[in-house]
């Protein structure tokens, strides 16, 4: 494998360091003593050992690059234990299977004989002991992954080592997100173009941070981490590889991540596996994709759980993300008759210049720009939310997918509300010249268009 840099993906490490120190020193829930020196990169002395953290010497250690990773610098008090680990794993399986909660009895009797053999090194333990205090959702739905993880790794008649190496692949799939400043799944603002790459980077973060760690992670762990968004058609990331380079590993997480995000958004056991399905087959006119993007494998393996999983289950107890994928359905229903309204009013601006009888020369360039206009967004639209092939029931509820089209939708919106307006008043101009029935249904027309637009941009308001 080609050596992985975070600077190739826009990312500063130091910034990301910086990051991390901070969640450290500005936490309430973390309590730690000052075990080594702390000093500087020059190896100037910035706090002794046994010290306290006070305004000045926070403000030393954030503007400071340090000479040893602070995890080395402290002693946290209240470190994670396998016990600790175990009953967060209990309590998930209790909480999101409910009455089925005993068909899961012989998988966390498996977690239970791998947490009692964990020995992670100090600081791999305070990374995660931060992950849990700091990002306790991300942490939670980790171990959400690990127990569907090992039930499956028990159907695949994995060995103890292999159900091992699969259980650190998903503890630790996530981590990397704890350093990002944006959450993706409890963001409650909608991510910039920015942070949206930023997160794109988030299993990179995993894969260093265990590839350096002093725990000796087996390959496959770090690169069941590092690929674990990639599919097996080349569509994932970070690097968009394809099927034979992409390991069990990260097939499994792959189907089980997606699986838990569509729960996390508040749909049901059922909407999770069909929109699973969907991606683990191959698309039937493959253009530049041949394989499915998830593993149909590992998809079957998991829809027989199906009666497990309950039929109604909802994350009720998982943190529901503020996206809400029906109404970007309903969004997208409201731009897809948007656009066909923009076609009839382009059709009608056309047929109405073909009359020729606007001869402003003003009113021309106008309704010549509103049409370029018009035809450009129609494009970004019909582009962006995949409605030229698919039709809005078949739209995949994949996080992702979803994101961009919120995004999108977020930047058209201002710009159709904008050329509505310029429609409308080009229109008004024209009325003076001609009624004709041309005009008049053009007038219907934007109305419309104007109405809906209103509608989505108010709804994105609220
Ligand atoms: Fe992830
Ligand atoms: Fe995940």
């Amino acid at each position: 494998m080609h050596a992985i840099n975070v600077e190739d993906y826009g990312i500063d490490p130091d910034a990301i360091e910086n990051n991390y120190k901070k969640i450290v020193l500005d936490s309430k829930n973390i309590r730690y003593e000052i075990k080594n020196d702390i000093h500087n990169e020059k190896g100037i002395l910035l706090i002794r050992s046994g010290g306290k953290i006070d305004k000045n010497s926070y403000m030393k250690i954030i503007n400071h690059k340090l000479l040893k990773p602070i995890d080395e610098c402290l002693q946290f008090k209240d470190q994670i234990s396998p016990d600790t680990l175990l009953e967060n794993i209990e309590q998930i399986t209790q909480n999101i299977f409910g009455e089925h909660q005993h068909d899961f009895d012989s998988t966390v009797a498996v977690i239970r004989d791998i947490v009692a053999d964990i020995n992670f090194d100090q600081i791999i333990l305070n990374k995660l002991s931060v992950f849990r205090y700091e990002a306790s959702d991300n942490f939670n739905h980790c171990l959400t992954i690990a127990l569907l993880g090992a039930k499956i790794g028990i159907e695949l008649n994995y060995s103890y080592e292999q159900q091992v190496e699969l259980f650190n692949t998903c503890l630790f799939h996530d981590i990397g997100e704890m350093y990002l400043e944006v959450n993706v799944h409890s963001s409650t603002t909608e991510l910039t173009e920015q942070q949206y790459k930023a997160i794109k980077v988030h299993p990179i973060l995993a894969y260093m941070l265990l590839k350096g760690s002093k725990t000796k992670f087996k390959n496959q762990v770090l690169n069941g981490v590092l690929n674990h968004h990639e599919r097996l058609d080349g569509s994932g990331y970070p690097r968009g590889i394809k099927a034979q380079a992409i390991n069990e590993f990260s097939r499994i997480v792959g189907v089980v991540d997606t699986f838990n995000a569509i729960l996390r958004k508040g749909r049901s056991v059922d909407d999770a596996l069909w929109a699973i399905n969907l991606h683990s087959k191959k698309k039937q006119n493959p253009g530049k994709f041949e394989e499915s993007a998830l593993d149909p494998k590992i998809y079957k393996i998991l829809y027989s759980f199906k009666s497990s999983l309950g039929n109604k289950l909802e994350a009720d107890n998982l943190n529901k993300s503020s996206i809400q994928s029906d109404k970007i359905l309903a969004l997208c229903e409201q731009l897809n008759l948007i656009s066909l309204d923009a076609k009839k009013l382009k059709e009608h601006i056309d047929q109405y210049k073909n009359t020729d009888q606007i001869n402003n020369q003003e009113i021309n360039e106008q309704l010549e720009s509103v049409y370029c206009d018009l035809f450009t967004i129609e494009h970004r639209i019909i582009n962006s939310s995949g409605l030229n092939n698919v039709s809005l029931q078949e739209i995949p509820h994949d996080y992702d997918y979803m994101q961009a089209i919120h995004l999108d939708i977020n930047r058209i919106t201002p710009e159709l509300k904008e050329l509505t307006g310029r429609v409308n008043r080009s229109l008004d101009h024209v009325k003076y010249l001609d009624k004709s029935d041309i005009l008049e249904q053009a007038l219907i027309i934007n109305q419309s268009m104007y109405y809906k637009t209103k509608q989505i941009y108010e709804s994105l308001q609220s």
